[in-house]
């Protein structure tokens, strides 16, 4: 299948949104910007459009899809429930990078939901989203737009490399400006819990709702190893978002230990510090280093594209300075740990 890339312009009237919402309507899937990541969206309420979403990804049907919609009336239309704590952070931060986790009504396909009795919802924030999902008339669901447990997509170009020749069409909006996925929080416990970490932070989301919300346990820690680990029970693996590379997570100051363990078995390196390389007290010949941000928003913008660019088969090893552990940095920690082996 030939994979087209069209530049999206303002306005649900403009040729490439209206060339999108067609192929949408027509049960297909359309890779479409959102100011987080890119999605792969289908009419999230045709079951047969849905499932072609999980056959592009390779996803396991078992893991669910989010609904974005373009208002918050659309929103409620989905559910069979919706909280004052919805309203309440619907009305503060959509359209924004938030995920709301309720009880879904019967029209929405068992596929979506991966059989169970909630839906993901949200309202992206992204001018060329909102205008797409306007132009449907109806929701889309949509996962980021990567094959399944790859880095998940912030440009067109990513989605080309990883889903190109597997779908129809790609709306081309630009570089999301989020850089990681969604905060997901589920409404539909005694207390809001924070499922997946993302953009908004834990104390921001508790600010807003002024109540407190239940954190996720942290991906598991997985530091840097210098021998390759033998394949563990794949049901615990988390490999999602991971670079083909091997791709280490150091703290700063066990930087010249762990150089030495792990530059024998992978000599040609790339290095993701925070602090300056000078300070480490490093003369390593890395193949590639890239600085990244020492605030949490410009590093989350920046990462996906920085795996991306490191992962093209140059480096034998990808070497990532541990960041902050505070909550602010609790999105971007959470990918990393999933990205390190
Ligand atoms: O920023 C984002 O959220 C991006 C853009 C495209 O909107 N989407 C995204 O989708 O990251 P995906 O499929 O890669 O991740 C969706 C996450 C998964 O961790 C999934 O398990 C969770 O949301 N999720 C979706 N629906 C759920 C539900 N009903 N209950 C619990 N978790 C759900
Ligand atoms: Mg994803």
């Amino acid at each position: 299948m030939e994979t087209r890339v069209l530049k999206a312009g303002e306005g649900s009237e403009h040729p490439a949104i209206s060339e999108a919402a067609r192929l949408l309507r027509g049960g297909e899937v359309v890779a479409f910007p959102t100011e987080t990541v890119y999605g792969l969206g289908a009419n999230a309420l045709n079951p047969a459009a849905v499932k072609k979403i999980y056959e592009a990804k390779g996803r396991p049907s078992t893991n669910p899809l989010i609904v974005h919609v373009a208002s918050t009336d659309q929103a409620r239309q989905l559910t069979t429930h919706w909280p004052d704590e919805a309203e309440v952070l619907a009305r503060a931060l959509w359209p924004g990078p938030l995920t709301l986790i309720l009880k879904r009504r019967a029209e929405i396909p068992d596929l979506v939901s991966a059989g169970g009795d909630t839906v993901g919802l949200r309202m992206p924030r992204h001018p060329v989203a909102l205008a797409l999902i306007e132009k449907c008339g109806f929701p889309l669901a949509a996962p980021s737009a990567n094959l399944s447990n790859y880095i998940s997509p912030t440009t067109a170009a990513h989605v080309k490399k990883s889903l190109g020749g597997r779908i129809p069409m790609i709306l081309d909006g630009g570089p999301s400006e989020g850089g990681i996925e969604s905060t997901v929080l589920d409404l539909t416990r005694e207390q809001p819990k924070i499922l997946r970490p993302g953009i908004f932070s834990a104390n921001f989301l508790e600010g807003i709702l002024g109540k407190p919300i239940v954190l996720p346990a942290p991906a598991k820690d997985e530091m840097a190893e210098p021998v390759p680990q033998p394949l563990r029970s794949p049901g615990l693996l988390l490999t999602h978002y991971s670079p083909h590379t091997p791709f280490f997570l150091v703290k700063a100051g066990d930087l010249p230990v762990q150089l030495e363990k792990l530059s024998k078995n992978y000599p040609r390196l790339g290095l993701m510090p925070i602090t300056a390389p000078g300070t480490w007290g490093l003369d390593y010949p890395f193949v590639e280093v890239k600085p990244m941000p020492a605030k949490a928003e410009p590093y989350a913008r920046e990462l996906y594209a920085t795996l991306y660019q490191m992962d093209r088969g140059h480096l034998d090893a990808i070497i990532c300075e541990l960041p902050p552990d505070t909550l602010e940095w609790a999105g971007i920690q959470d990918r990393l740990r999933r990205a390190a082996r």
